[in-house]
C-alpha cells in the first residue's frame, strides 16, 4: 500500500495520443502508448483516490478499480473531462494532438493521377489543461512536457501559460519516454525541481504521487 492517502480524493487522469481522422480509414497521431498515465492511475488508486483514466485508443488493460473511459479525438477528450462534474487533482499525461484535420474527408481519399502533393489544413484543438486549470473551484493540475531540447525552460513556460501547479518534463526522441516501460523525470513547481533517475513507469509514478501529494500539503 502507498504511504499517501488519498481516500476521498478525486483524480482525474489523462493517457495515450489522440487520433485525428483524416478521412474513414487514416488518421493523424503520435507515438504514446498511455503507459506513464496508466502507471500514474494505478499508483493514484493505490494511493486510495477515486480515479476516472481518460485514454486515447492503446492496447493496455486498466488498472483495477479504476473508472476508464476511451476516447479518440482531442475533442472527444475534451468533453470526457469537461464531463467530470468534480475534481480534486488533475493529471494530464496525455499526448493531446496540438491540430487536427479542418474537414476530414467523408469517403476514403483517393491517389490522385494528376498531383504529387495532397495539402491538409490542420486547425488548433482545444487545451484541455488549460481549462481544467480555469475551473472554479480549482483542482490541483499536474501536466507533463515532452521536450526534444531546451527541457526546463521550455516545461516552465508551459506551466506558467496552461496554469498548471506541477510540470513533469521529460526529454524525448530515439528510445526515451513514449513507448518506452521506462522514463526519466524534473518536476518543476514554484517552490522548486525535483529529478527523477530513470526508472520503471510504474516505480516511479508511486514517487510522483508521493511528491505531488508533498506540494500539495505545503500550498
Ligand atoms: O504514453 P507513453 O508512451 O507512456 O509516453 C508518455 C508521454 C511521453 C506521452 C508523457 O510522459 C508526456 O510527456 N505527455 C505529455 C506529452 C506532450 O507533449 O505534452 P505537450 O507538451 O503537448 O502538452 C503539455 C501538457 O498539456 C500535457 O499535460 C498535455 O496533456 C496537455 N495538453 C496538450 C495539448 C492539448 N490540446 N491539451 C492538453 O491538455
Amino acid at each position: 500500500r502507498s504511504c499517501v492517502d488519498w481516500r476521498g480524493k478525486q483524480v482525474v487522469i489523462t493517457a495515450g495520443g489522440t487520433r485525428e481522422p483524416i478521412d474513414p480509414v487514416r488518421f493523424i497521431a503520435n507515438r504514446s502508448s498511455g503507459k506513464m498515465g496508466f502507471a500514474m492511475a494505478a499508483a493514484a488508486r493505490e494511493a486510495g483516490a477515486e480515479v476516472t483514466l481518460i485514454c486515447g485508443p492503446n492496447g493496455l488493460p486498466a488498472p483495477a478499480g479504476v473508472h476508464r473511459v476511451d476516447v479518440e479525438t482531442a475533442v472527444e477528450m475534451q468533453s470526457a473531462v469537461a464531463a467530470v462534474e468534480r475534481m480534486d487533482v488533475f493529471i494530464g499525461a496525455a499526448a493531446v494532438a496540438d491540430y487536427r484535420v479542418q474537414t476530414p474527408a467523408e469517403h476514403k481519399l483517393k491517389k490522385s493521377a494528376e498531383f504529387d502533393s495532397l495539402t491538409l489544413t490542420l486547425v488548433k484543438n482545444p487545451d484541455i489543461i488549460s481549462e481544467v486549470a480555469r475551473r472554479v473551484p480549482k483542482p490541483f493540475v499536474v501536466g507533463f512536457a515532452a521536450e526534444t531540447e531546451n527541457l526546463q525552460t521550455y516545461a516552465e513556460q508551459k506551466r506558467r501559460a496552461k496554469g498548471m501547479d506541477v510540470i513533469c518534463a521529460n526529454a524525448v526522441g530515439e528510445g526515451l519516454a513514449f513507448d518506452q516501460p521506462d522514463n526519466a523525470l524534473s518536476v518543476i513547481w514554484s517552490g522548486g525541481v525535483h529529478h527523477f533517475e530513470r526508472a520503471e513507469k510504474t516505480q516511479l509514478s508511486a514517487h510522483l504521487i508521493e511528491l505531488i501529494d508533498k506540494i500539495m500539503s505545503r500550498e
